[in-house]
């Protein structure tokens, strides 16, 4: 079966300052379909680097990058990838409606499919009751739930979302764990999730890769085989724990490496 995503021998160098930079090298990495594949790291290490180069939004300077075994625009163009941007970047002067019916209508579906798919996928993030809120009536979570909503609307079979659930509270992030759980079960989607959080990279995926800076690449990989449904209760498991610690080595001593290397 082709892979949904695959990275081979990936590297970037960007031109700044009159000098180069290479903000990944070497990147491999491949996302089985229906797979949850979450990347961490410190700031700057080159994850939404890596995210921009599978959407087409930049062109790798090496190696090569495979959706459904075709290239980025072409998986662009077959609508096949949706992406869930750093901040919610909805459109304020549009209601929750309206926001979530906008890639319909940039596809041209007609308003009579258009509506109910869009209503149905609000349902989903639990909304119903706020489709004619604007953006600044929402909160935080609220906002991340639209934008995600408007990501799935045209049931994309990979999803990127680069750290969705950064600037919301502990609380709110729990449940936004464990609403993105049940639809990823619902779905036969394949999702890499960008985040800076270890707890939960690990409870949501069933691989957890790390990446350290300078330049952009994987230091460890982790398998995550909790069962699921998955609970808050295997937070308390030994192979949680084991991985958690595992990781945070992986990731402190890869930072710890990069400022040594400064
Ligand atoms: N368009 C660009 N021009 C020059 N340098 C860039 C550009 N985009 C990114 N970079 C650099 O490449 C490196 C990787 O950036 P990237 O945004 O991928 O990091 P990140 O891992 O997503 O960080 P964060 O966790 O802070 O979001 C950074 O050092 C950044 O300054
Ligand atoms: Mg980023």
């Amino acid at each position: 079966m082709t892979a949904a995503v695959v990275a081979r021998e990936l590297s970037v160098t960007f031109e700044s300052g009159g000098g180069q930079f290479q903000a990944l090298n070497a990147f491999n990495l491949t996302v089985e379909k229906n797979e949850f594949v979450s990347l961490i790291g410190p700031s700057g290490c080159g994850k939404t680097t890596v995210l921009r180069c599978i959407a087409d939004l930049i062109s790798p300077t090496g190696g090569s990058v495979m959706v459904n075994g075709i290239p980025p625009r072409d998986a662009i163009k077959k609508r096949d990838i949706g992406y869930v941007f750093q901040s919610a970047t909805l459109l304020e002067w549009r209601n929750v409606l309206k926001n979530v019916m906008l890639p319909l209508e940039l596809a041209g579906v007609p308003r009579a499919e258009a509506l109910p798919r869009a209503e149905a996928m609000i349902e989903r993030v639990g909304l119903t009751d706020f489709v004619k809120n604007y953006p600044r009536q929402l909160s935080g979570g609220m906002q991340q739930r639209v934008a995600i909503a408007r990501s799935l609307v045209m049931n994309p079979d990979i999803i990127l979302m680069d750290e969705p659930f950064a600037a919301l509270d502990e609380i709110t992030r729990d449940d936004m764990n464990r609403w993105l759980l049940e639809v990823f079960a619902q779905s036969s989607t394949t999702i890499l999730f960008v985040t800076h959080n270890i707890r939960e990279a690990i409870m949501l995926s069933d691989r957890v890769v790390v990446m350290a800076a300078r330049p952009g690449r994987i230091v460890k990989e982790f398998k995550v085989s909790m069962p699921r449904p998955r609970t808050a209760e295997q937070t308390f498991t030994d192979e949680f724990s084991r991985i958690r610690q595992e990781a945070e080595e992986a990731l402190y001593g890869a930072a710890t490496r990069t400022k040594v290397g400064e």
